[in-house]
């Protein structure tokens, strides 16, 4: 059994990890930390209360960090639509509560749990910096920070950066050289699990064969992803945040390069950029470079049946 806090900017793909995460036999979530990214903390928040109460996962949710350490605050509306989550229609009225601080959450689930705790951020790593700041004996204590964000080769808010680590490239900076043991999955791997028209086609068949409410969620939301994405970036969606899912279900679906990263915090062009250090077998830092994509979407869509 893994057990983790998934601490998210939902957000599309966010709540794919989240739905993913929720019908996972071999996964346990200790909690949901909603962080500003996406969109703003309030809607990212109401996003995690909201799905969560509709598809009956029983985990308590927390706030994290409404605004990145030093930069100014940017979100994705574009992509993620003006609640950060647009297209799923919700059926329950949102009753669910804010169980309190996440990052208090994180701190203390993690040092009682040493060595059982899988810390998932699948937004800016504003919250996961903070975390650290505030007791630094975390990195002991956590099993791995599982992490989607950064990329070897291109960005795509830049040509330099990805979204996450630019939305709080300080946070990133401290996280990345904190000393934990980090699996970072960046765009050079998640690029390679896109929801084009075939991989789409299988979901929408299996809602006809054996329909359930969290599928019809999934297709819901990803009908208005495909659409943002195709209009702004003229790709089909990548499952960014459901690799680090993924990787808690099935190690073996990734192969890693092992390497420490820093992060460009000065650069005018390069703010924001994961660079890559010389590669290192034995650094803690693994980054992903491959997925058997076709296993990924097989797993997928086991957790959506
Ligand atoms: O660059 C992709 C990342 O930015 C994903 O986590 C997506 O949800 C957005 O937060
Ligand atoms: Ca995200």
């Amino acid at each position: 059994m893994e057990r983790l806090i998934l601490d998210c900017d939902t957000g599309q793909d966010d709540a794919v990890a989240i739905l993913m995460a929720n019908g996972a036999k071999n996964l346990k979530i200790e909690g949901i930390v909603a962080v500003a990214g996406n969109a703003t903390l309030e809607n990212t928040l109401e996003n995690n209360l909201k799905l969560t109460e509709e598809i009956n996962l029983d985990v308590p949710v927390y706030k994290g960090c409404s605004s990145p350490l030093i930069r100014k605050q940017i979100i994705a509306e574009g992509i993620h639509g003006k609640t950060g989550y647009d297209g799923p229609v919700f059926q329950k009225k949102r009753n669910k509560q804010c169980m309190g601080d996440g990052i208090d959450f994180i701190i203390n689930t993690i040092m009682e749990n040493p060595g059982e705790i899988n810390l998932v951020a699948t937004g800016p790593l504003t919250d996961i910096a903070m975390v650290i700041k505030k007791e630094p004996k975390i990195i002991d204590n956590v099993k791995r920070i599982v992490l989607m964000g950064g990329a070897l080769m291109q960005g795509n808010i830049t040509p330099s950066a990805e979204f996450n680590i630019y939305a709080d490239p300080e946070a990133a900076k401290i996280v990345f050289n904190s000393g934990a043991e980090i699996y970072m999955m960046g765009l050079d791997v998640t690029h390679q699990v896109l929801l084009n028209k075939e991989n789409f086609n299988r979901f929408e068949r299996e809602q006809e064969e054996n329909p359930t409410r969290v599928r019809e969620i999934f297709i819901e939301g990803m009908r208005a992803y495909t659409k943002t994405c195709v209009a702004e970036i003229h790709e089909y969606p990548a499952m960014h945040d459901p690799c680090c899912i993924a990787y808690l279900i099935d190690p073996s679906l990734f192969t890693f390069q092992s390497r420490d990263i820093d992060v460009e915090t000065k650069g005018e062009l390069t703010y924001g950029k994961t660079v890559g250090l010389w590669p290192n077998i034995n650094s803690k830092t693994h980054v992903g470079i491959g997925i058997d994509a076709d296993r990924f979407f097989d797993i997928l869509s086991d957790t959506l049946s």
